[in-house]
Parts: C-alpha cells; structure tokens; sequence
C-alpha cells in the first residue's frame, strides 16, 4: 500500500539523502595540507595556488583569462560589468534559471528581457531570443540548465548579427560538453559558482573566463585589490585606477580556493561517480507511464549534471502534480514539485513596479510580467520533479528512489479513489 494511504514507506534513509554543502574526506585532506603548509589566509595578488588554480581553469575552458572570485553570483556581475553593460541596455536573459543567472544585472540598472525555454531541455529557446533583439539589446545570457548546453551554435550565430555579447552561466555545467566543445568556452564570457552545491567547490567561490583582456580587467577593477590590479591591469586606460579599482571586494578565501582545486583534480571521477547514479535513476524511469526522464540531446554531455528533473504529465496520469509529489514524500524521497526553484517572471520583482529598489528613482525600462507570457516555461516548469543530484551516495539509495516512483506511479488508481473519497460532495462524479 502506497505510504501516503497508510503504507510503509519504500526509503527509510534519513534526510539528506544528498548533503552537498558536507565536507568530504578529501576536502578536508587538502585543507589540512594546505593550513600544516603555513598556507595563507588571503590572496591579495593573483598569487601562489590562487595564481595555479586560475591557470588551471582558464586551460581548462581553452581561454586566455580566469578571474576567481567568491561567488557565481559575484563572477556574473564581474562579467556584465567586464562587457560593459550601461544602465538601460537589454540583456536577454532565460526566465527558467536560478535568480543570480539575472539579478546582478539588477546592480548595472541594465534591463533582463526574460525569454522562453525549450519544451524538452528548458534550455532559453534561440527562436525566443531572436524574436525578443530590439536595438537595445547588448547581449545574451544563457544557462547550461543542469548541465545540458544550450543550442550555442544558433545562439552565437544571433549574437554575430546583431552585434550581441553571450555570457554563459555554466554554473550547472562544469566540464559540460556540446559537439565537442566544452560549455563555457562557447561564448564571449563564462561565469560559474564554485558554491556548496557544486560539483567543483570551495563551499563559496565562482570565477569567469574569458579570451577578452578588458573584460579581465574590468572584472579585476570591480572586485580586487589594488596588488592584484597592479600586474593584471596593463591598458593604458584602465592602468589610470588601479588605486581605487570599482568599488567591490570579491576576492575567493584562500581554504576556498585550496577546496575547489581539489575538487577540480578529481573532476573526472566525480562526473563518473554522479553518472552512474543519475543514469541509474534515468534507466528505473524510463519505461513508466506519465513520468520522462530529463531528455540529453545525442552531441551533448551533461559534465557535473547540476540538477535533475524527471517531467510528470498530471493530465494523462489524472492526480495533480502536488498529490504525486506529496505521495513520493510519503515514500521517504527528497523531491519538490515545479523545478528547484521559480521561474523568474512568476517572481515579484518582475510582477511589480513598486519594488523598493531605488524608490524615488522609477526604473522606467523595467520590464512587467504576467501569468501566460512565456507558454513554455511555464510548461515545461509546471511538470518537472526535482531530485537529489546523487554524487556519491550507496547505490542502493538510488534504488530506493526507482522503487518509490515506480510504486507511486502503480499506485495513482488508489491514490485517484483516495482523491475522489475526500473531495468536496459537489465535485465527485
Ligand atoms: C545557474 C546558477 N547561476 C548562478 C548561481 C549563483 O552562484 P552562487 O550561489 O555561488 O552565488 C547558481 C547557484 O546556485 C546557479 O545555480
């Protein structure tokens, strides 16, 4: 019997099942490494492993420039202030992401024009982009969402005819590839977090990466330090305010820096260990009714695959998406119903004028969104069931969950009579 009806739950193993903010082992070995080697607390310059570890990940994405810093949030802002954007400017920008894919464009006072998804990946459409360019529009930012590239060859061919930037968020991607090439490497900036839930971590961290020397040195500029900006920060422009650089302190912590290149050392095998997993789960799901494993388009690898969603069809199986959801609940899994978070035109920072971000000075450009302006989000958001992203957790717990979803999915007949028993009398047939 289902557990929601009275049953025994199918997994017993108590919560998380997924804890990615934990320390692992070898976390800990190089951080203890790198505090009995007198290891510093703050790199003030691009200095010692900080200096290495940049290096490494700027070979990594095959570019030129890697600027660290100590959030995917803060290396977004770096990188729309590394291209420039002024107040007023359009950026085109996904709504299905997480909130800091956007919000530092908030800080620039430039303008997100949130545009629609994909229907199967919920990766920003190309022909939603295209549709969306008015001559105001500077550039495109796209996110990897979890882990699967978007379609980059269409997006970079906009961007070449309309004279556009493409930052990538490849927060989700790390080590990501599309026909080949590795995600983050595709567009004119990448930006990533190196935070705790990541596959490469530091518990807090983020870099960008980049080919171009002013986008580096603007980002230099916002976030560091004077000793840093002194031997980065060469252009005989922007040399004149090295002194003060912009105004922000974005330096990574030096234990962060030492965790994420650790991380980043064993990068393969962590990708390895979360396939088997996630792949696991994929196979259990994919020949039930009503409920799709995340779809992985046949030139794309998912790298560090940030993120798992399976899409439910609540009008073929007959019980809403919450009923499932609660159900699975029951059954002892980690999952939530719509995605791990919003969609940000249902947000309301973008439902309000009024929104107490520098009241007295209206944000004339900023753009309003209702209910039904971009079908296909709210399509494909409204479907998807969020799991754990299993990285190194017994494989029996993966089990766990394809038995729960399995049995949950046999058991929608007693769950719909259930349903039917408790409704209000008016509604019953
Ligand atoms: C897609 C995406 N972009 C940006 C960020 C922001 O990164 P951070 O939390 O390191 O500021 C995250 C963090 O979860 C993310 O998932």
């Amino acid at each position: 019997m289902l557990a929601a009806l009275g049953g025994t739950p199918e997994v017993t193993a108590p919560h998380p099942h997924n804890d990615l903010c934990a320390f692992s082992p070898r976390d800990v070995e190089v951080i203890v490494a790198h505090l009995d080697a007198g290891g510093t607390t703050s790199y003030y310059g691009r200095d010692g492993e900080l200096r290495e570890f940049e290096d490494e990940l700027a070979a990594f994405f095959g570019r030129t420039h890697c600027v660290a810093v100590n959030s995917g949030t803060n290396a977004l802002h770096s990188a729309f202030f590394g291209i420039g954007l002024q107040p007023g400017d359009e950026v085109i920008v996904p709504s299905y992401t997480f909130l800091a894919t956007v919000s530092p464009l908030f800080a620039l006072r430039a303008v997100p024009v949130l545009a629609d998804c994909e229907r199967d990946t919920g990766n920003i459409s190309p022909e939603d982009i295209a549709r969306r360019i008015t001559p105001r529009t500077k550039a495109i930012v796209v996110t990897h969402q979890f882990g699967h590239p978007v379609e980059m060859d269409a997006v970079m061919d906009l961007a070449e005819r309309h004279g556009l930037k493409v930052v990538e968020d490849a927060s989700l991607a790390f080590g990501a590839t599309y026909k080949g090439r590795r995600a983050g490497s595709l567009g004119h900036v990448a930006a990533f977090s190196l935070g705790s839930t990541k596959m490469v971590s530091g518990g807090q961290g983020g870099a960008l990466v980049t080919d171009d020397p002013e986008v580096m040195e603007r980002a230099n500029l916002l976030g560091h330090f004077v000793r840093r900006s002194v031997t980065e920060v060469s252009s005989a422009f922007y040399r004149r305010f090295i002194t003060t650089g912009y105004g922000h302190n974005y330096r990574m912590h030096a234990l962060a820096v030492t965790m994420a290149r650790g991380r980043l050392h064993r990068l393969d095998e962590l990708i390895a260990s979360r396939h088997e997993r996630l792949d696991r789960l994929s196979a259990g799901l994919a020949d039930l009714p009503f409920i799709e494993p995340p779809v992985t388009r046949s030139y794309v690898h998912r790298g560090q695959w940030g993120g798992y969603t399976a899409s439910y069809d609540a009008e073929a199986a007959g019980v809403d998406i919450d009923t499932f959801v609660a159900a699975l609940e029951a059954e002892g899994l980690e999952v939530a119903a719509r995605g791990y978070h919003p969609l940000l035109h249902r947000a309301e920072f973008f439902r309000t004028a009024e929104d107490g971000y520098y009241p007295g000075q209206p944000w004339q450009e900023k753009r309003l969104y209702s209910e039904g302006d971009l079908p296909e989000s709210e399509w494909h958001a409204d479907r998807q069931i969020a799991f754990p992203i299993f990285l190194d957790e017994p494989l029996e717990l993966v089990d766990g969950y394809v038995r729960a979803v399995r049995k949950v999915v046999e058991g929608l007949h007693a769950l719909k009579a259930d349903l039917a028993r408790s409704a209000p009398a008016a509604f019953t047939v």
